[in-house]
């Protein structure tokens, strides 16, 4: 994650040092922030781990708990971030993040306002992708959301590029000081259509804007509104299929029925074993392979994410 600290910014080129954040990987599905205190320990099914074992390890390290099983400790990009941040609200995940980052072109050095904060899980991409010279200002009506989300950007080091504001954005619309200076609006607000006015007024010429909402009714409701003073109005939903990628045992059938274990298939001529492993007897005792399926628990419908540009007048 990018730091405000200079020295700290490309974390994967230095050591794990006290009070960095780090995610302790055990499985894509079993993932935990962590800040890093020399005399704390992470006590988990596999055992305890101490903190100042980790010090000086270099990120992405495997370390080992007193019983001898292991957890990896990477650093705290994003894409993880959204899948281990605390839900004080819906999210945005990865497959509507990446769609909103590169559809609204947000790139170093530019301007973005969003609203509402929620639990920033896109502002945390957001600020990212504006680094290092532009800025993110993020608006939440709810006090105790957007006094949490500033901790939760501390611990990540993106203070430079965030300034988290209360306010009622559908009320009151955006502050006067952004007329004009946005590159773009981001809103995943209840009544997104009530705020589109005050972000036209924001956004720079040729700016896009982007609403992301669950149910239709507000899509058309938004739409409508957009259709004053913005061009190019397109929604869309992000369907992400994951593939889970496992070795599998052969020469059992079925097994536990989750795909870990499979008939041997047949040695077609490509997959012939080398003569090395023909002399050595391995082609008996060759007994994995890596296979992927498809998650059973992909998510579906998360909301519909709808852009527009300023028309220029
Ligand atoms: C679904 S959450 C946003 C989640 C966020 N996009 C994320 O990825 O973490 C919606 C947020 O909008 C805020 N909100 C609702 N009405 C608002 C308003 N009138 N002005 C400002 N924020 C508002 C709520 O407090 C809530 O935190």
């Amino acid at each position: 994650m990018l730091s405000a600290d200079q020295e700290k910014q490309n974390s994967f080129q230095r050591r794990i040092c006290e009070g960095d954040l780090v995610i302790v990987y055990e499985r894509h599905d079993a993932m935990k922030p962590v800040t890093v205190r020399a005399g704390s320990e992470l006590q988990n099914r596999f055992g305890v781990f101490k903190h100042s074992d980790w010090i000086g390890m270099p990120f992405g390290c495997k370390v080992l708990s007193n019983k001898g099983s292991f957890v990896y400790l990477l650093a705290p990009t994003p894409q993880l971030w959204t899948l281990v941040l605390s839900h004080r609200t819906q999210i945005l995940y990865i497959a509507d993040i990446s769609f909103v980052v590169s559809f609204l072109e947000v790139v170093p050095g530019c301007v973005v306002l969003e609203s509402g904060t929620g639990s920033g899980s896109l502002t945390t991409s957001l600020a990212r992708a504006v680094a290092p010279f532009g800025h993110v200002y993020t608006f939440d009506f709810h006090e105790q959301r957007a006094a949490s989300a500033r901790e939760d950007f501390e611990r990540n080091g993106l203070t430079r590029f965030i300034t988290v504001s209360v306010r009622d954005t559908q009320g009151e619309g955006f502050p006067e000081e952004f007329c004009g200076k946005a590159d773009s609006v981001f809103l995943d607000l209840p009544q997104p259509w009530l705020a589109v006015p005050s972000s036209g007024k924001m956004l720079k010429p040729d700016g896009v804007l982007c609403s992301f909402s669950p149910c239709i009714e507000q899509v058309q409701r938004s739409c409508e509104a957009l259709t004053t003073n913005f061009t190019d109005v397109r929604t869309f939903e992000v369907l992400l299929r994951t593939y889970e990628v496992r070795d599998v045992k052969f020469g059992s059938l079925g097994g536990d029925g989750s795909g870990g274990a499979v008939r041997k298939p047949p040695c077609k001529r490509k997959n012939r074993p080398s003569s090395d492993e023909e002399n050595n007897g391995s082609m008996e005792r060759s007994t994995s392979t890596v296979m992927a399926k498809p998650c059973p628990e992909t998510r579906g419908h998360t909301g519909f994410l709808t852009f527009a540009r300023l028309r220029c007048s």
